[in-house]
């Protein structure tokens, strides 16, 4: 039996949106790690393609693709293309994301209408044209849509956001349900981490004047005393995608140092 054989998601196809850098590139890995065959897509095709070739290095199967996910002709073209290259679909993560903080008042409509493309459309046409894809591969499947803390809790300047990760956790709910009464045996979940140590959270950061003064106070807001790390987040979408958590659906996986515990 060779290593890919017996890795936890051995055999399986992946794609892995946002993938070029933060929590998606570390899924991506992890899930190469363990056995998948993934396709990493990002708006960023430079850093998608780094990360492909950094998992290619290490023995694994890896391809990369230019994707925005609130364009749905790039969703097709980026299914129909890691099909054709792997001959199938399993896993899907709905990773690609972005934030952005301003109160309700500055908050154009622009802004209001690109992070709902950005973070609900995609989760949109990523289960409606994936699931397709993964009926036809026939030995069902696995969607992980990345929500957040701020889809169960509110914070100030973040209403736009906190909107879409609550979309996110809602619509995770609903296409889980419709798959389960369907019996297509695709599990559909939503993770919702805390702040996590990603290049998103460094800009972030770097407002209180230095990315270690602001690692420290965003670190003070989770009982466990510091921000995550996009491992810590990839390990739980491995196991959801995995076979680990083939009773698993609808739920939704808190990985958050105990914040919304308090
Ligand atoms: N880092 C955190 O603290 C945190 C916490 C909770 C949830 N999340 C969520 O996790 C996901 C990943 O966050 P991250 O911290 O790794 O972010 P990041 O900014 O570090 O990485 C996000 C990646 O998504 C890509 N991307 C952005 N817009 C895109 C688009 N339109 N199409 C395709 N790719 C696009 C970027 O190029 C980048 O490679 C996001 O959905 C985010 O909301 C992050």
């Amino acid at each position: 039996m060779s290593d890919a054989d017996r890795g936890r998601v051995a055999g399986k196809v992946a794609i892995v949106t946002g993938a070029a850098a933060g929590i998606g590139r570390a899924s991506a890995c992890r899930l190469a790690e363990e056995g998948a065959k993934v396709c990493l897509s990002d708006i960023d095709e430079a850093g998608a393609e780094q990360g492909a070739a950094e998992i290619r290095s290490l023995g694994g199967k890896a391809l990369a693709l230019a994707h925005d996910v609130a364009e749905e002709a790039d969703w097709r073209r980026v299914i129909d293309a890691t099909v054709a290259q792997f001959g199938g679909l399993d896993i899907l993560v709905n990773n690609a994301g972005f934030a952005f903080a301003a109160g309700i008042e500055e908050t154009t409509t622009e802004q209001w209408r690109r992070i709902m493309a950005v973070n609900v459309d995609s989760v949109f046409f990523g289960c409606k044209l994936a699931i397709p894809a993964m009926r036809e591969s026939g030995g069902g499947g696995a969607i992980v849509n990345m929500s957040s803390i701020l889809g169960l809790v509110g914070t100030p300047a973040q209403a736009a956001y906190n909107a879409t990760k609550g979309a996110v956790r809602l619509f995770t709910k609903g296409v889980a349900l419709e798959c389960a009464e369907s019996g297509w045996g695709i599990r559909v979940n939503s993770v919702h981490p805390a702040y996590i140590h990603t290049p998103m959270v460094e800009r972030y950061a770097e407002t209180w004047g230095s990315l270690d003064a602001g690692l420290a106070a965003l670190g003070k807001l989770h009982p466990l005393g510091r921000v995550g790390e996009a491992e810590e987040v990839a390990n739980a979408v491995l196991y959801l995608a995995s076979d680990e958590a083939k009773f698993v659906t609808g739920t939704e996986l808190v990985i958050d140092g105990g914040y919304t515990a308090a």
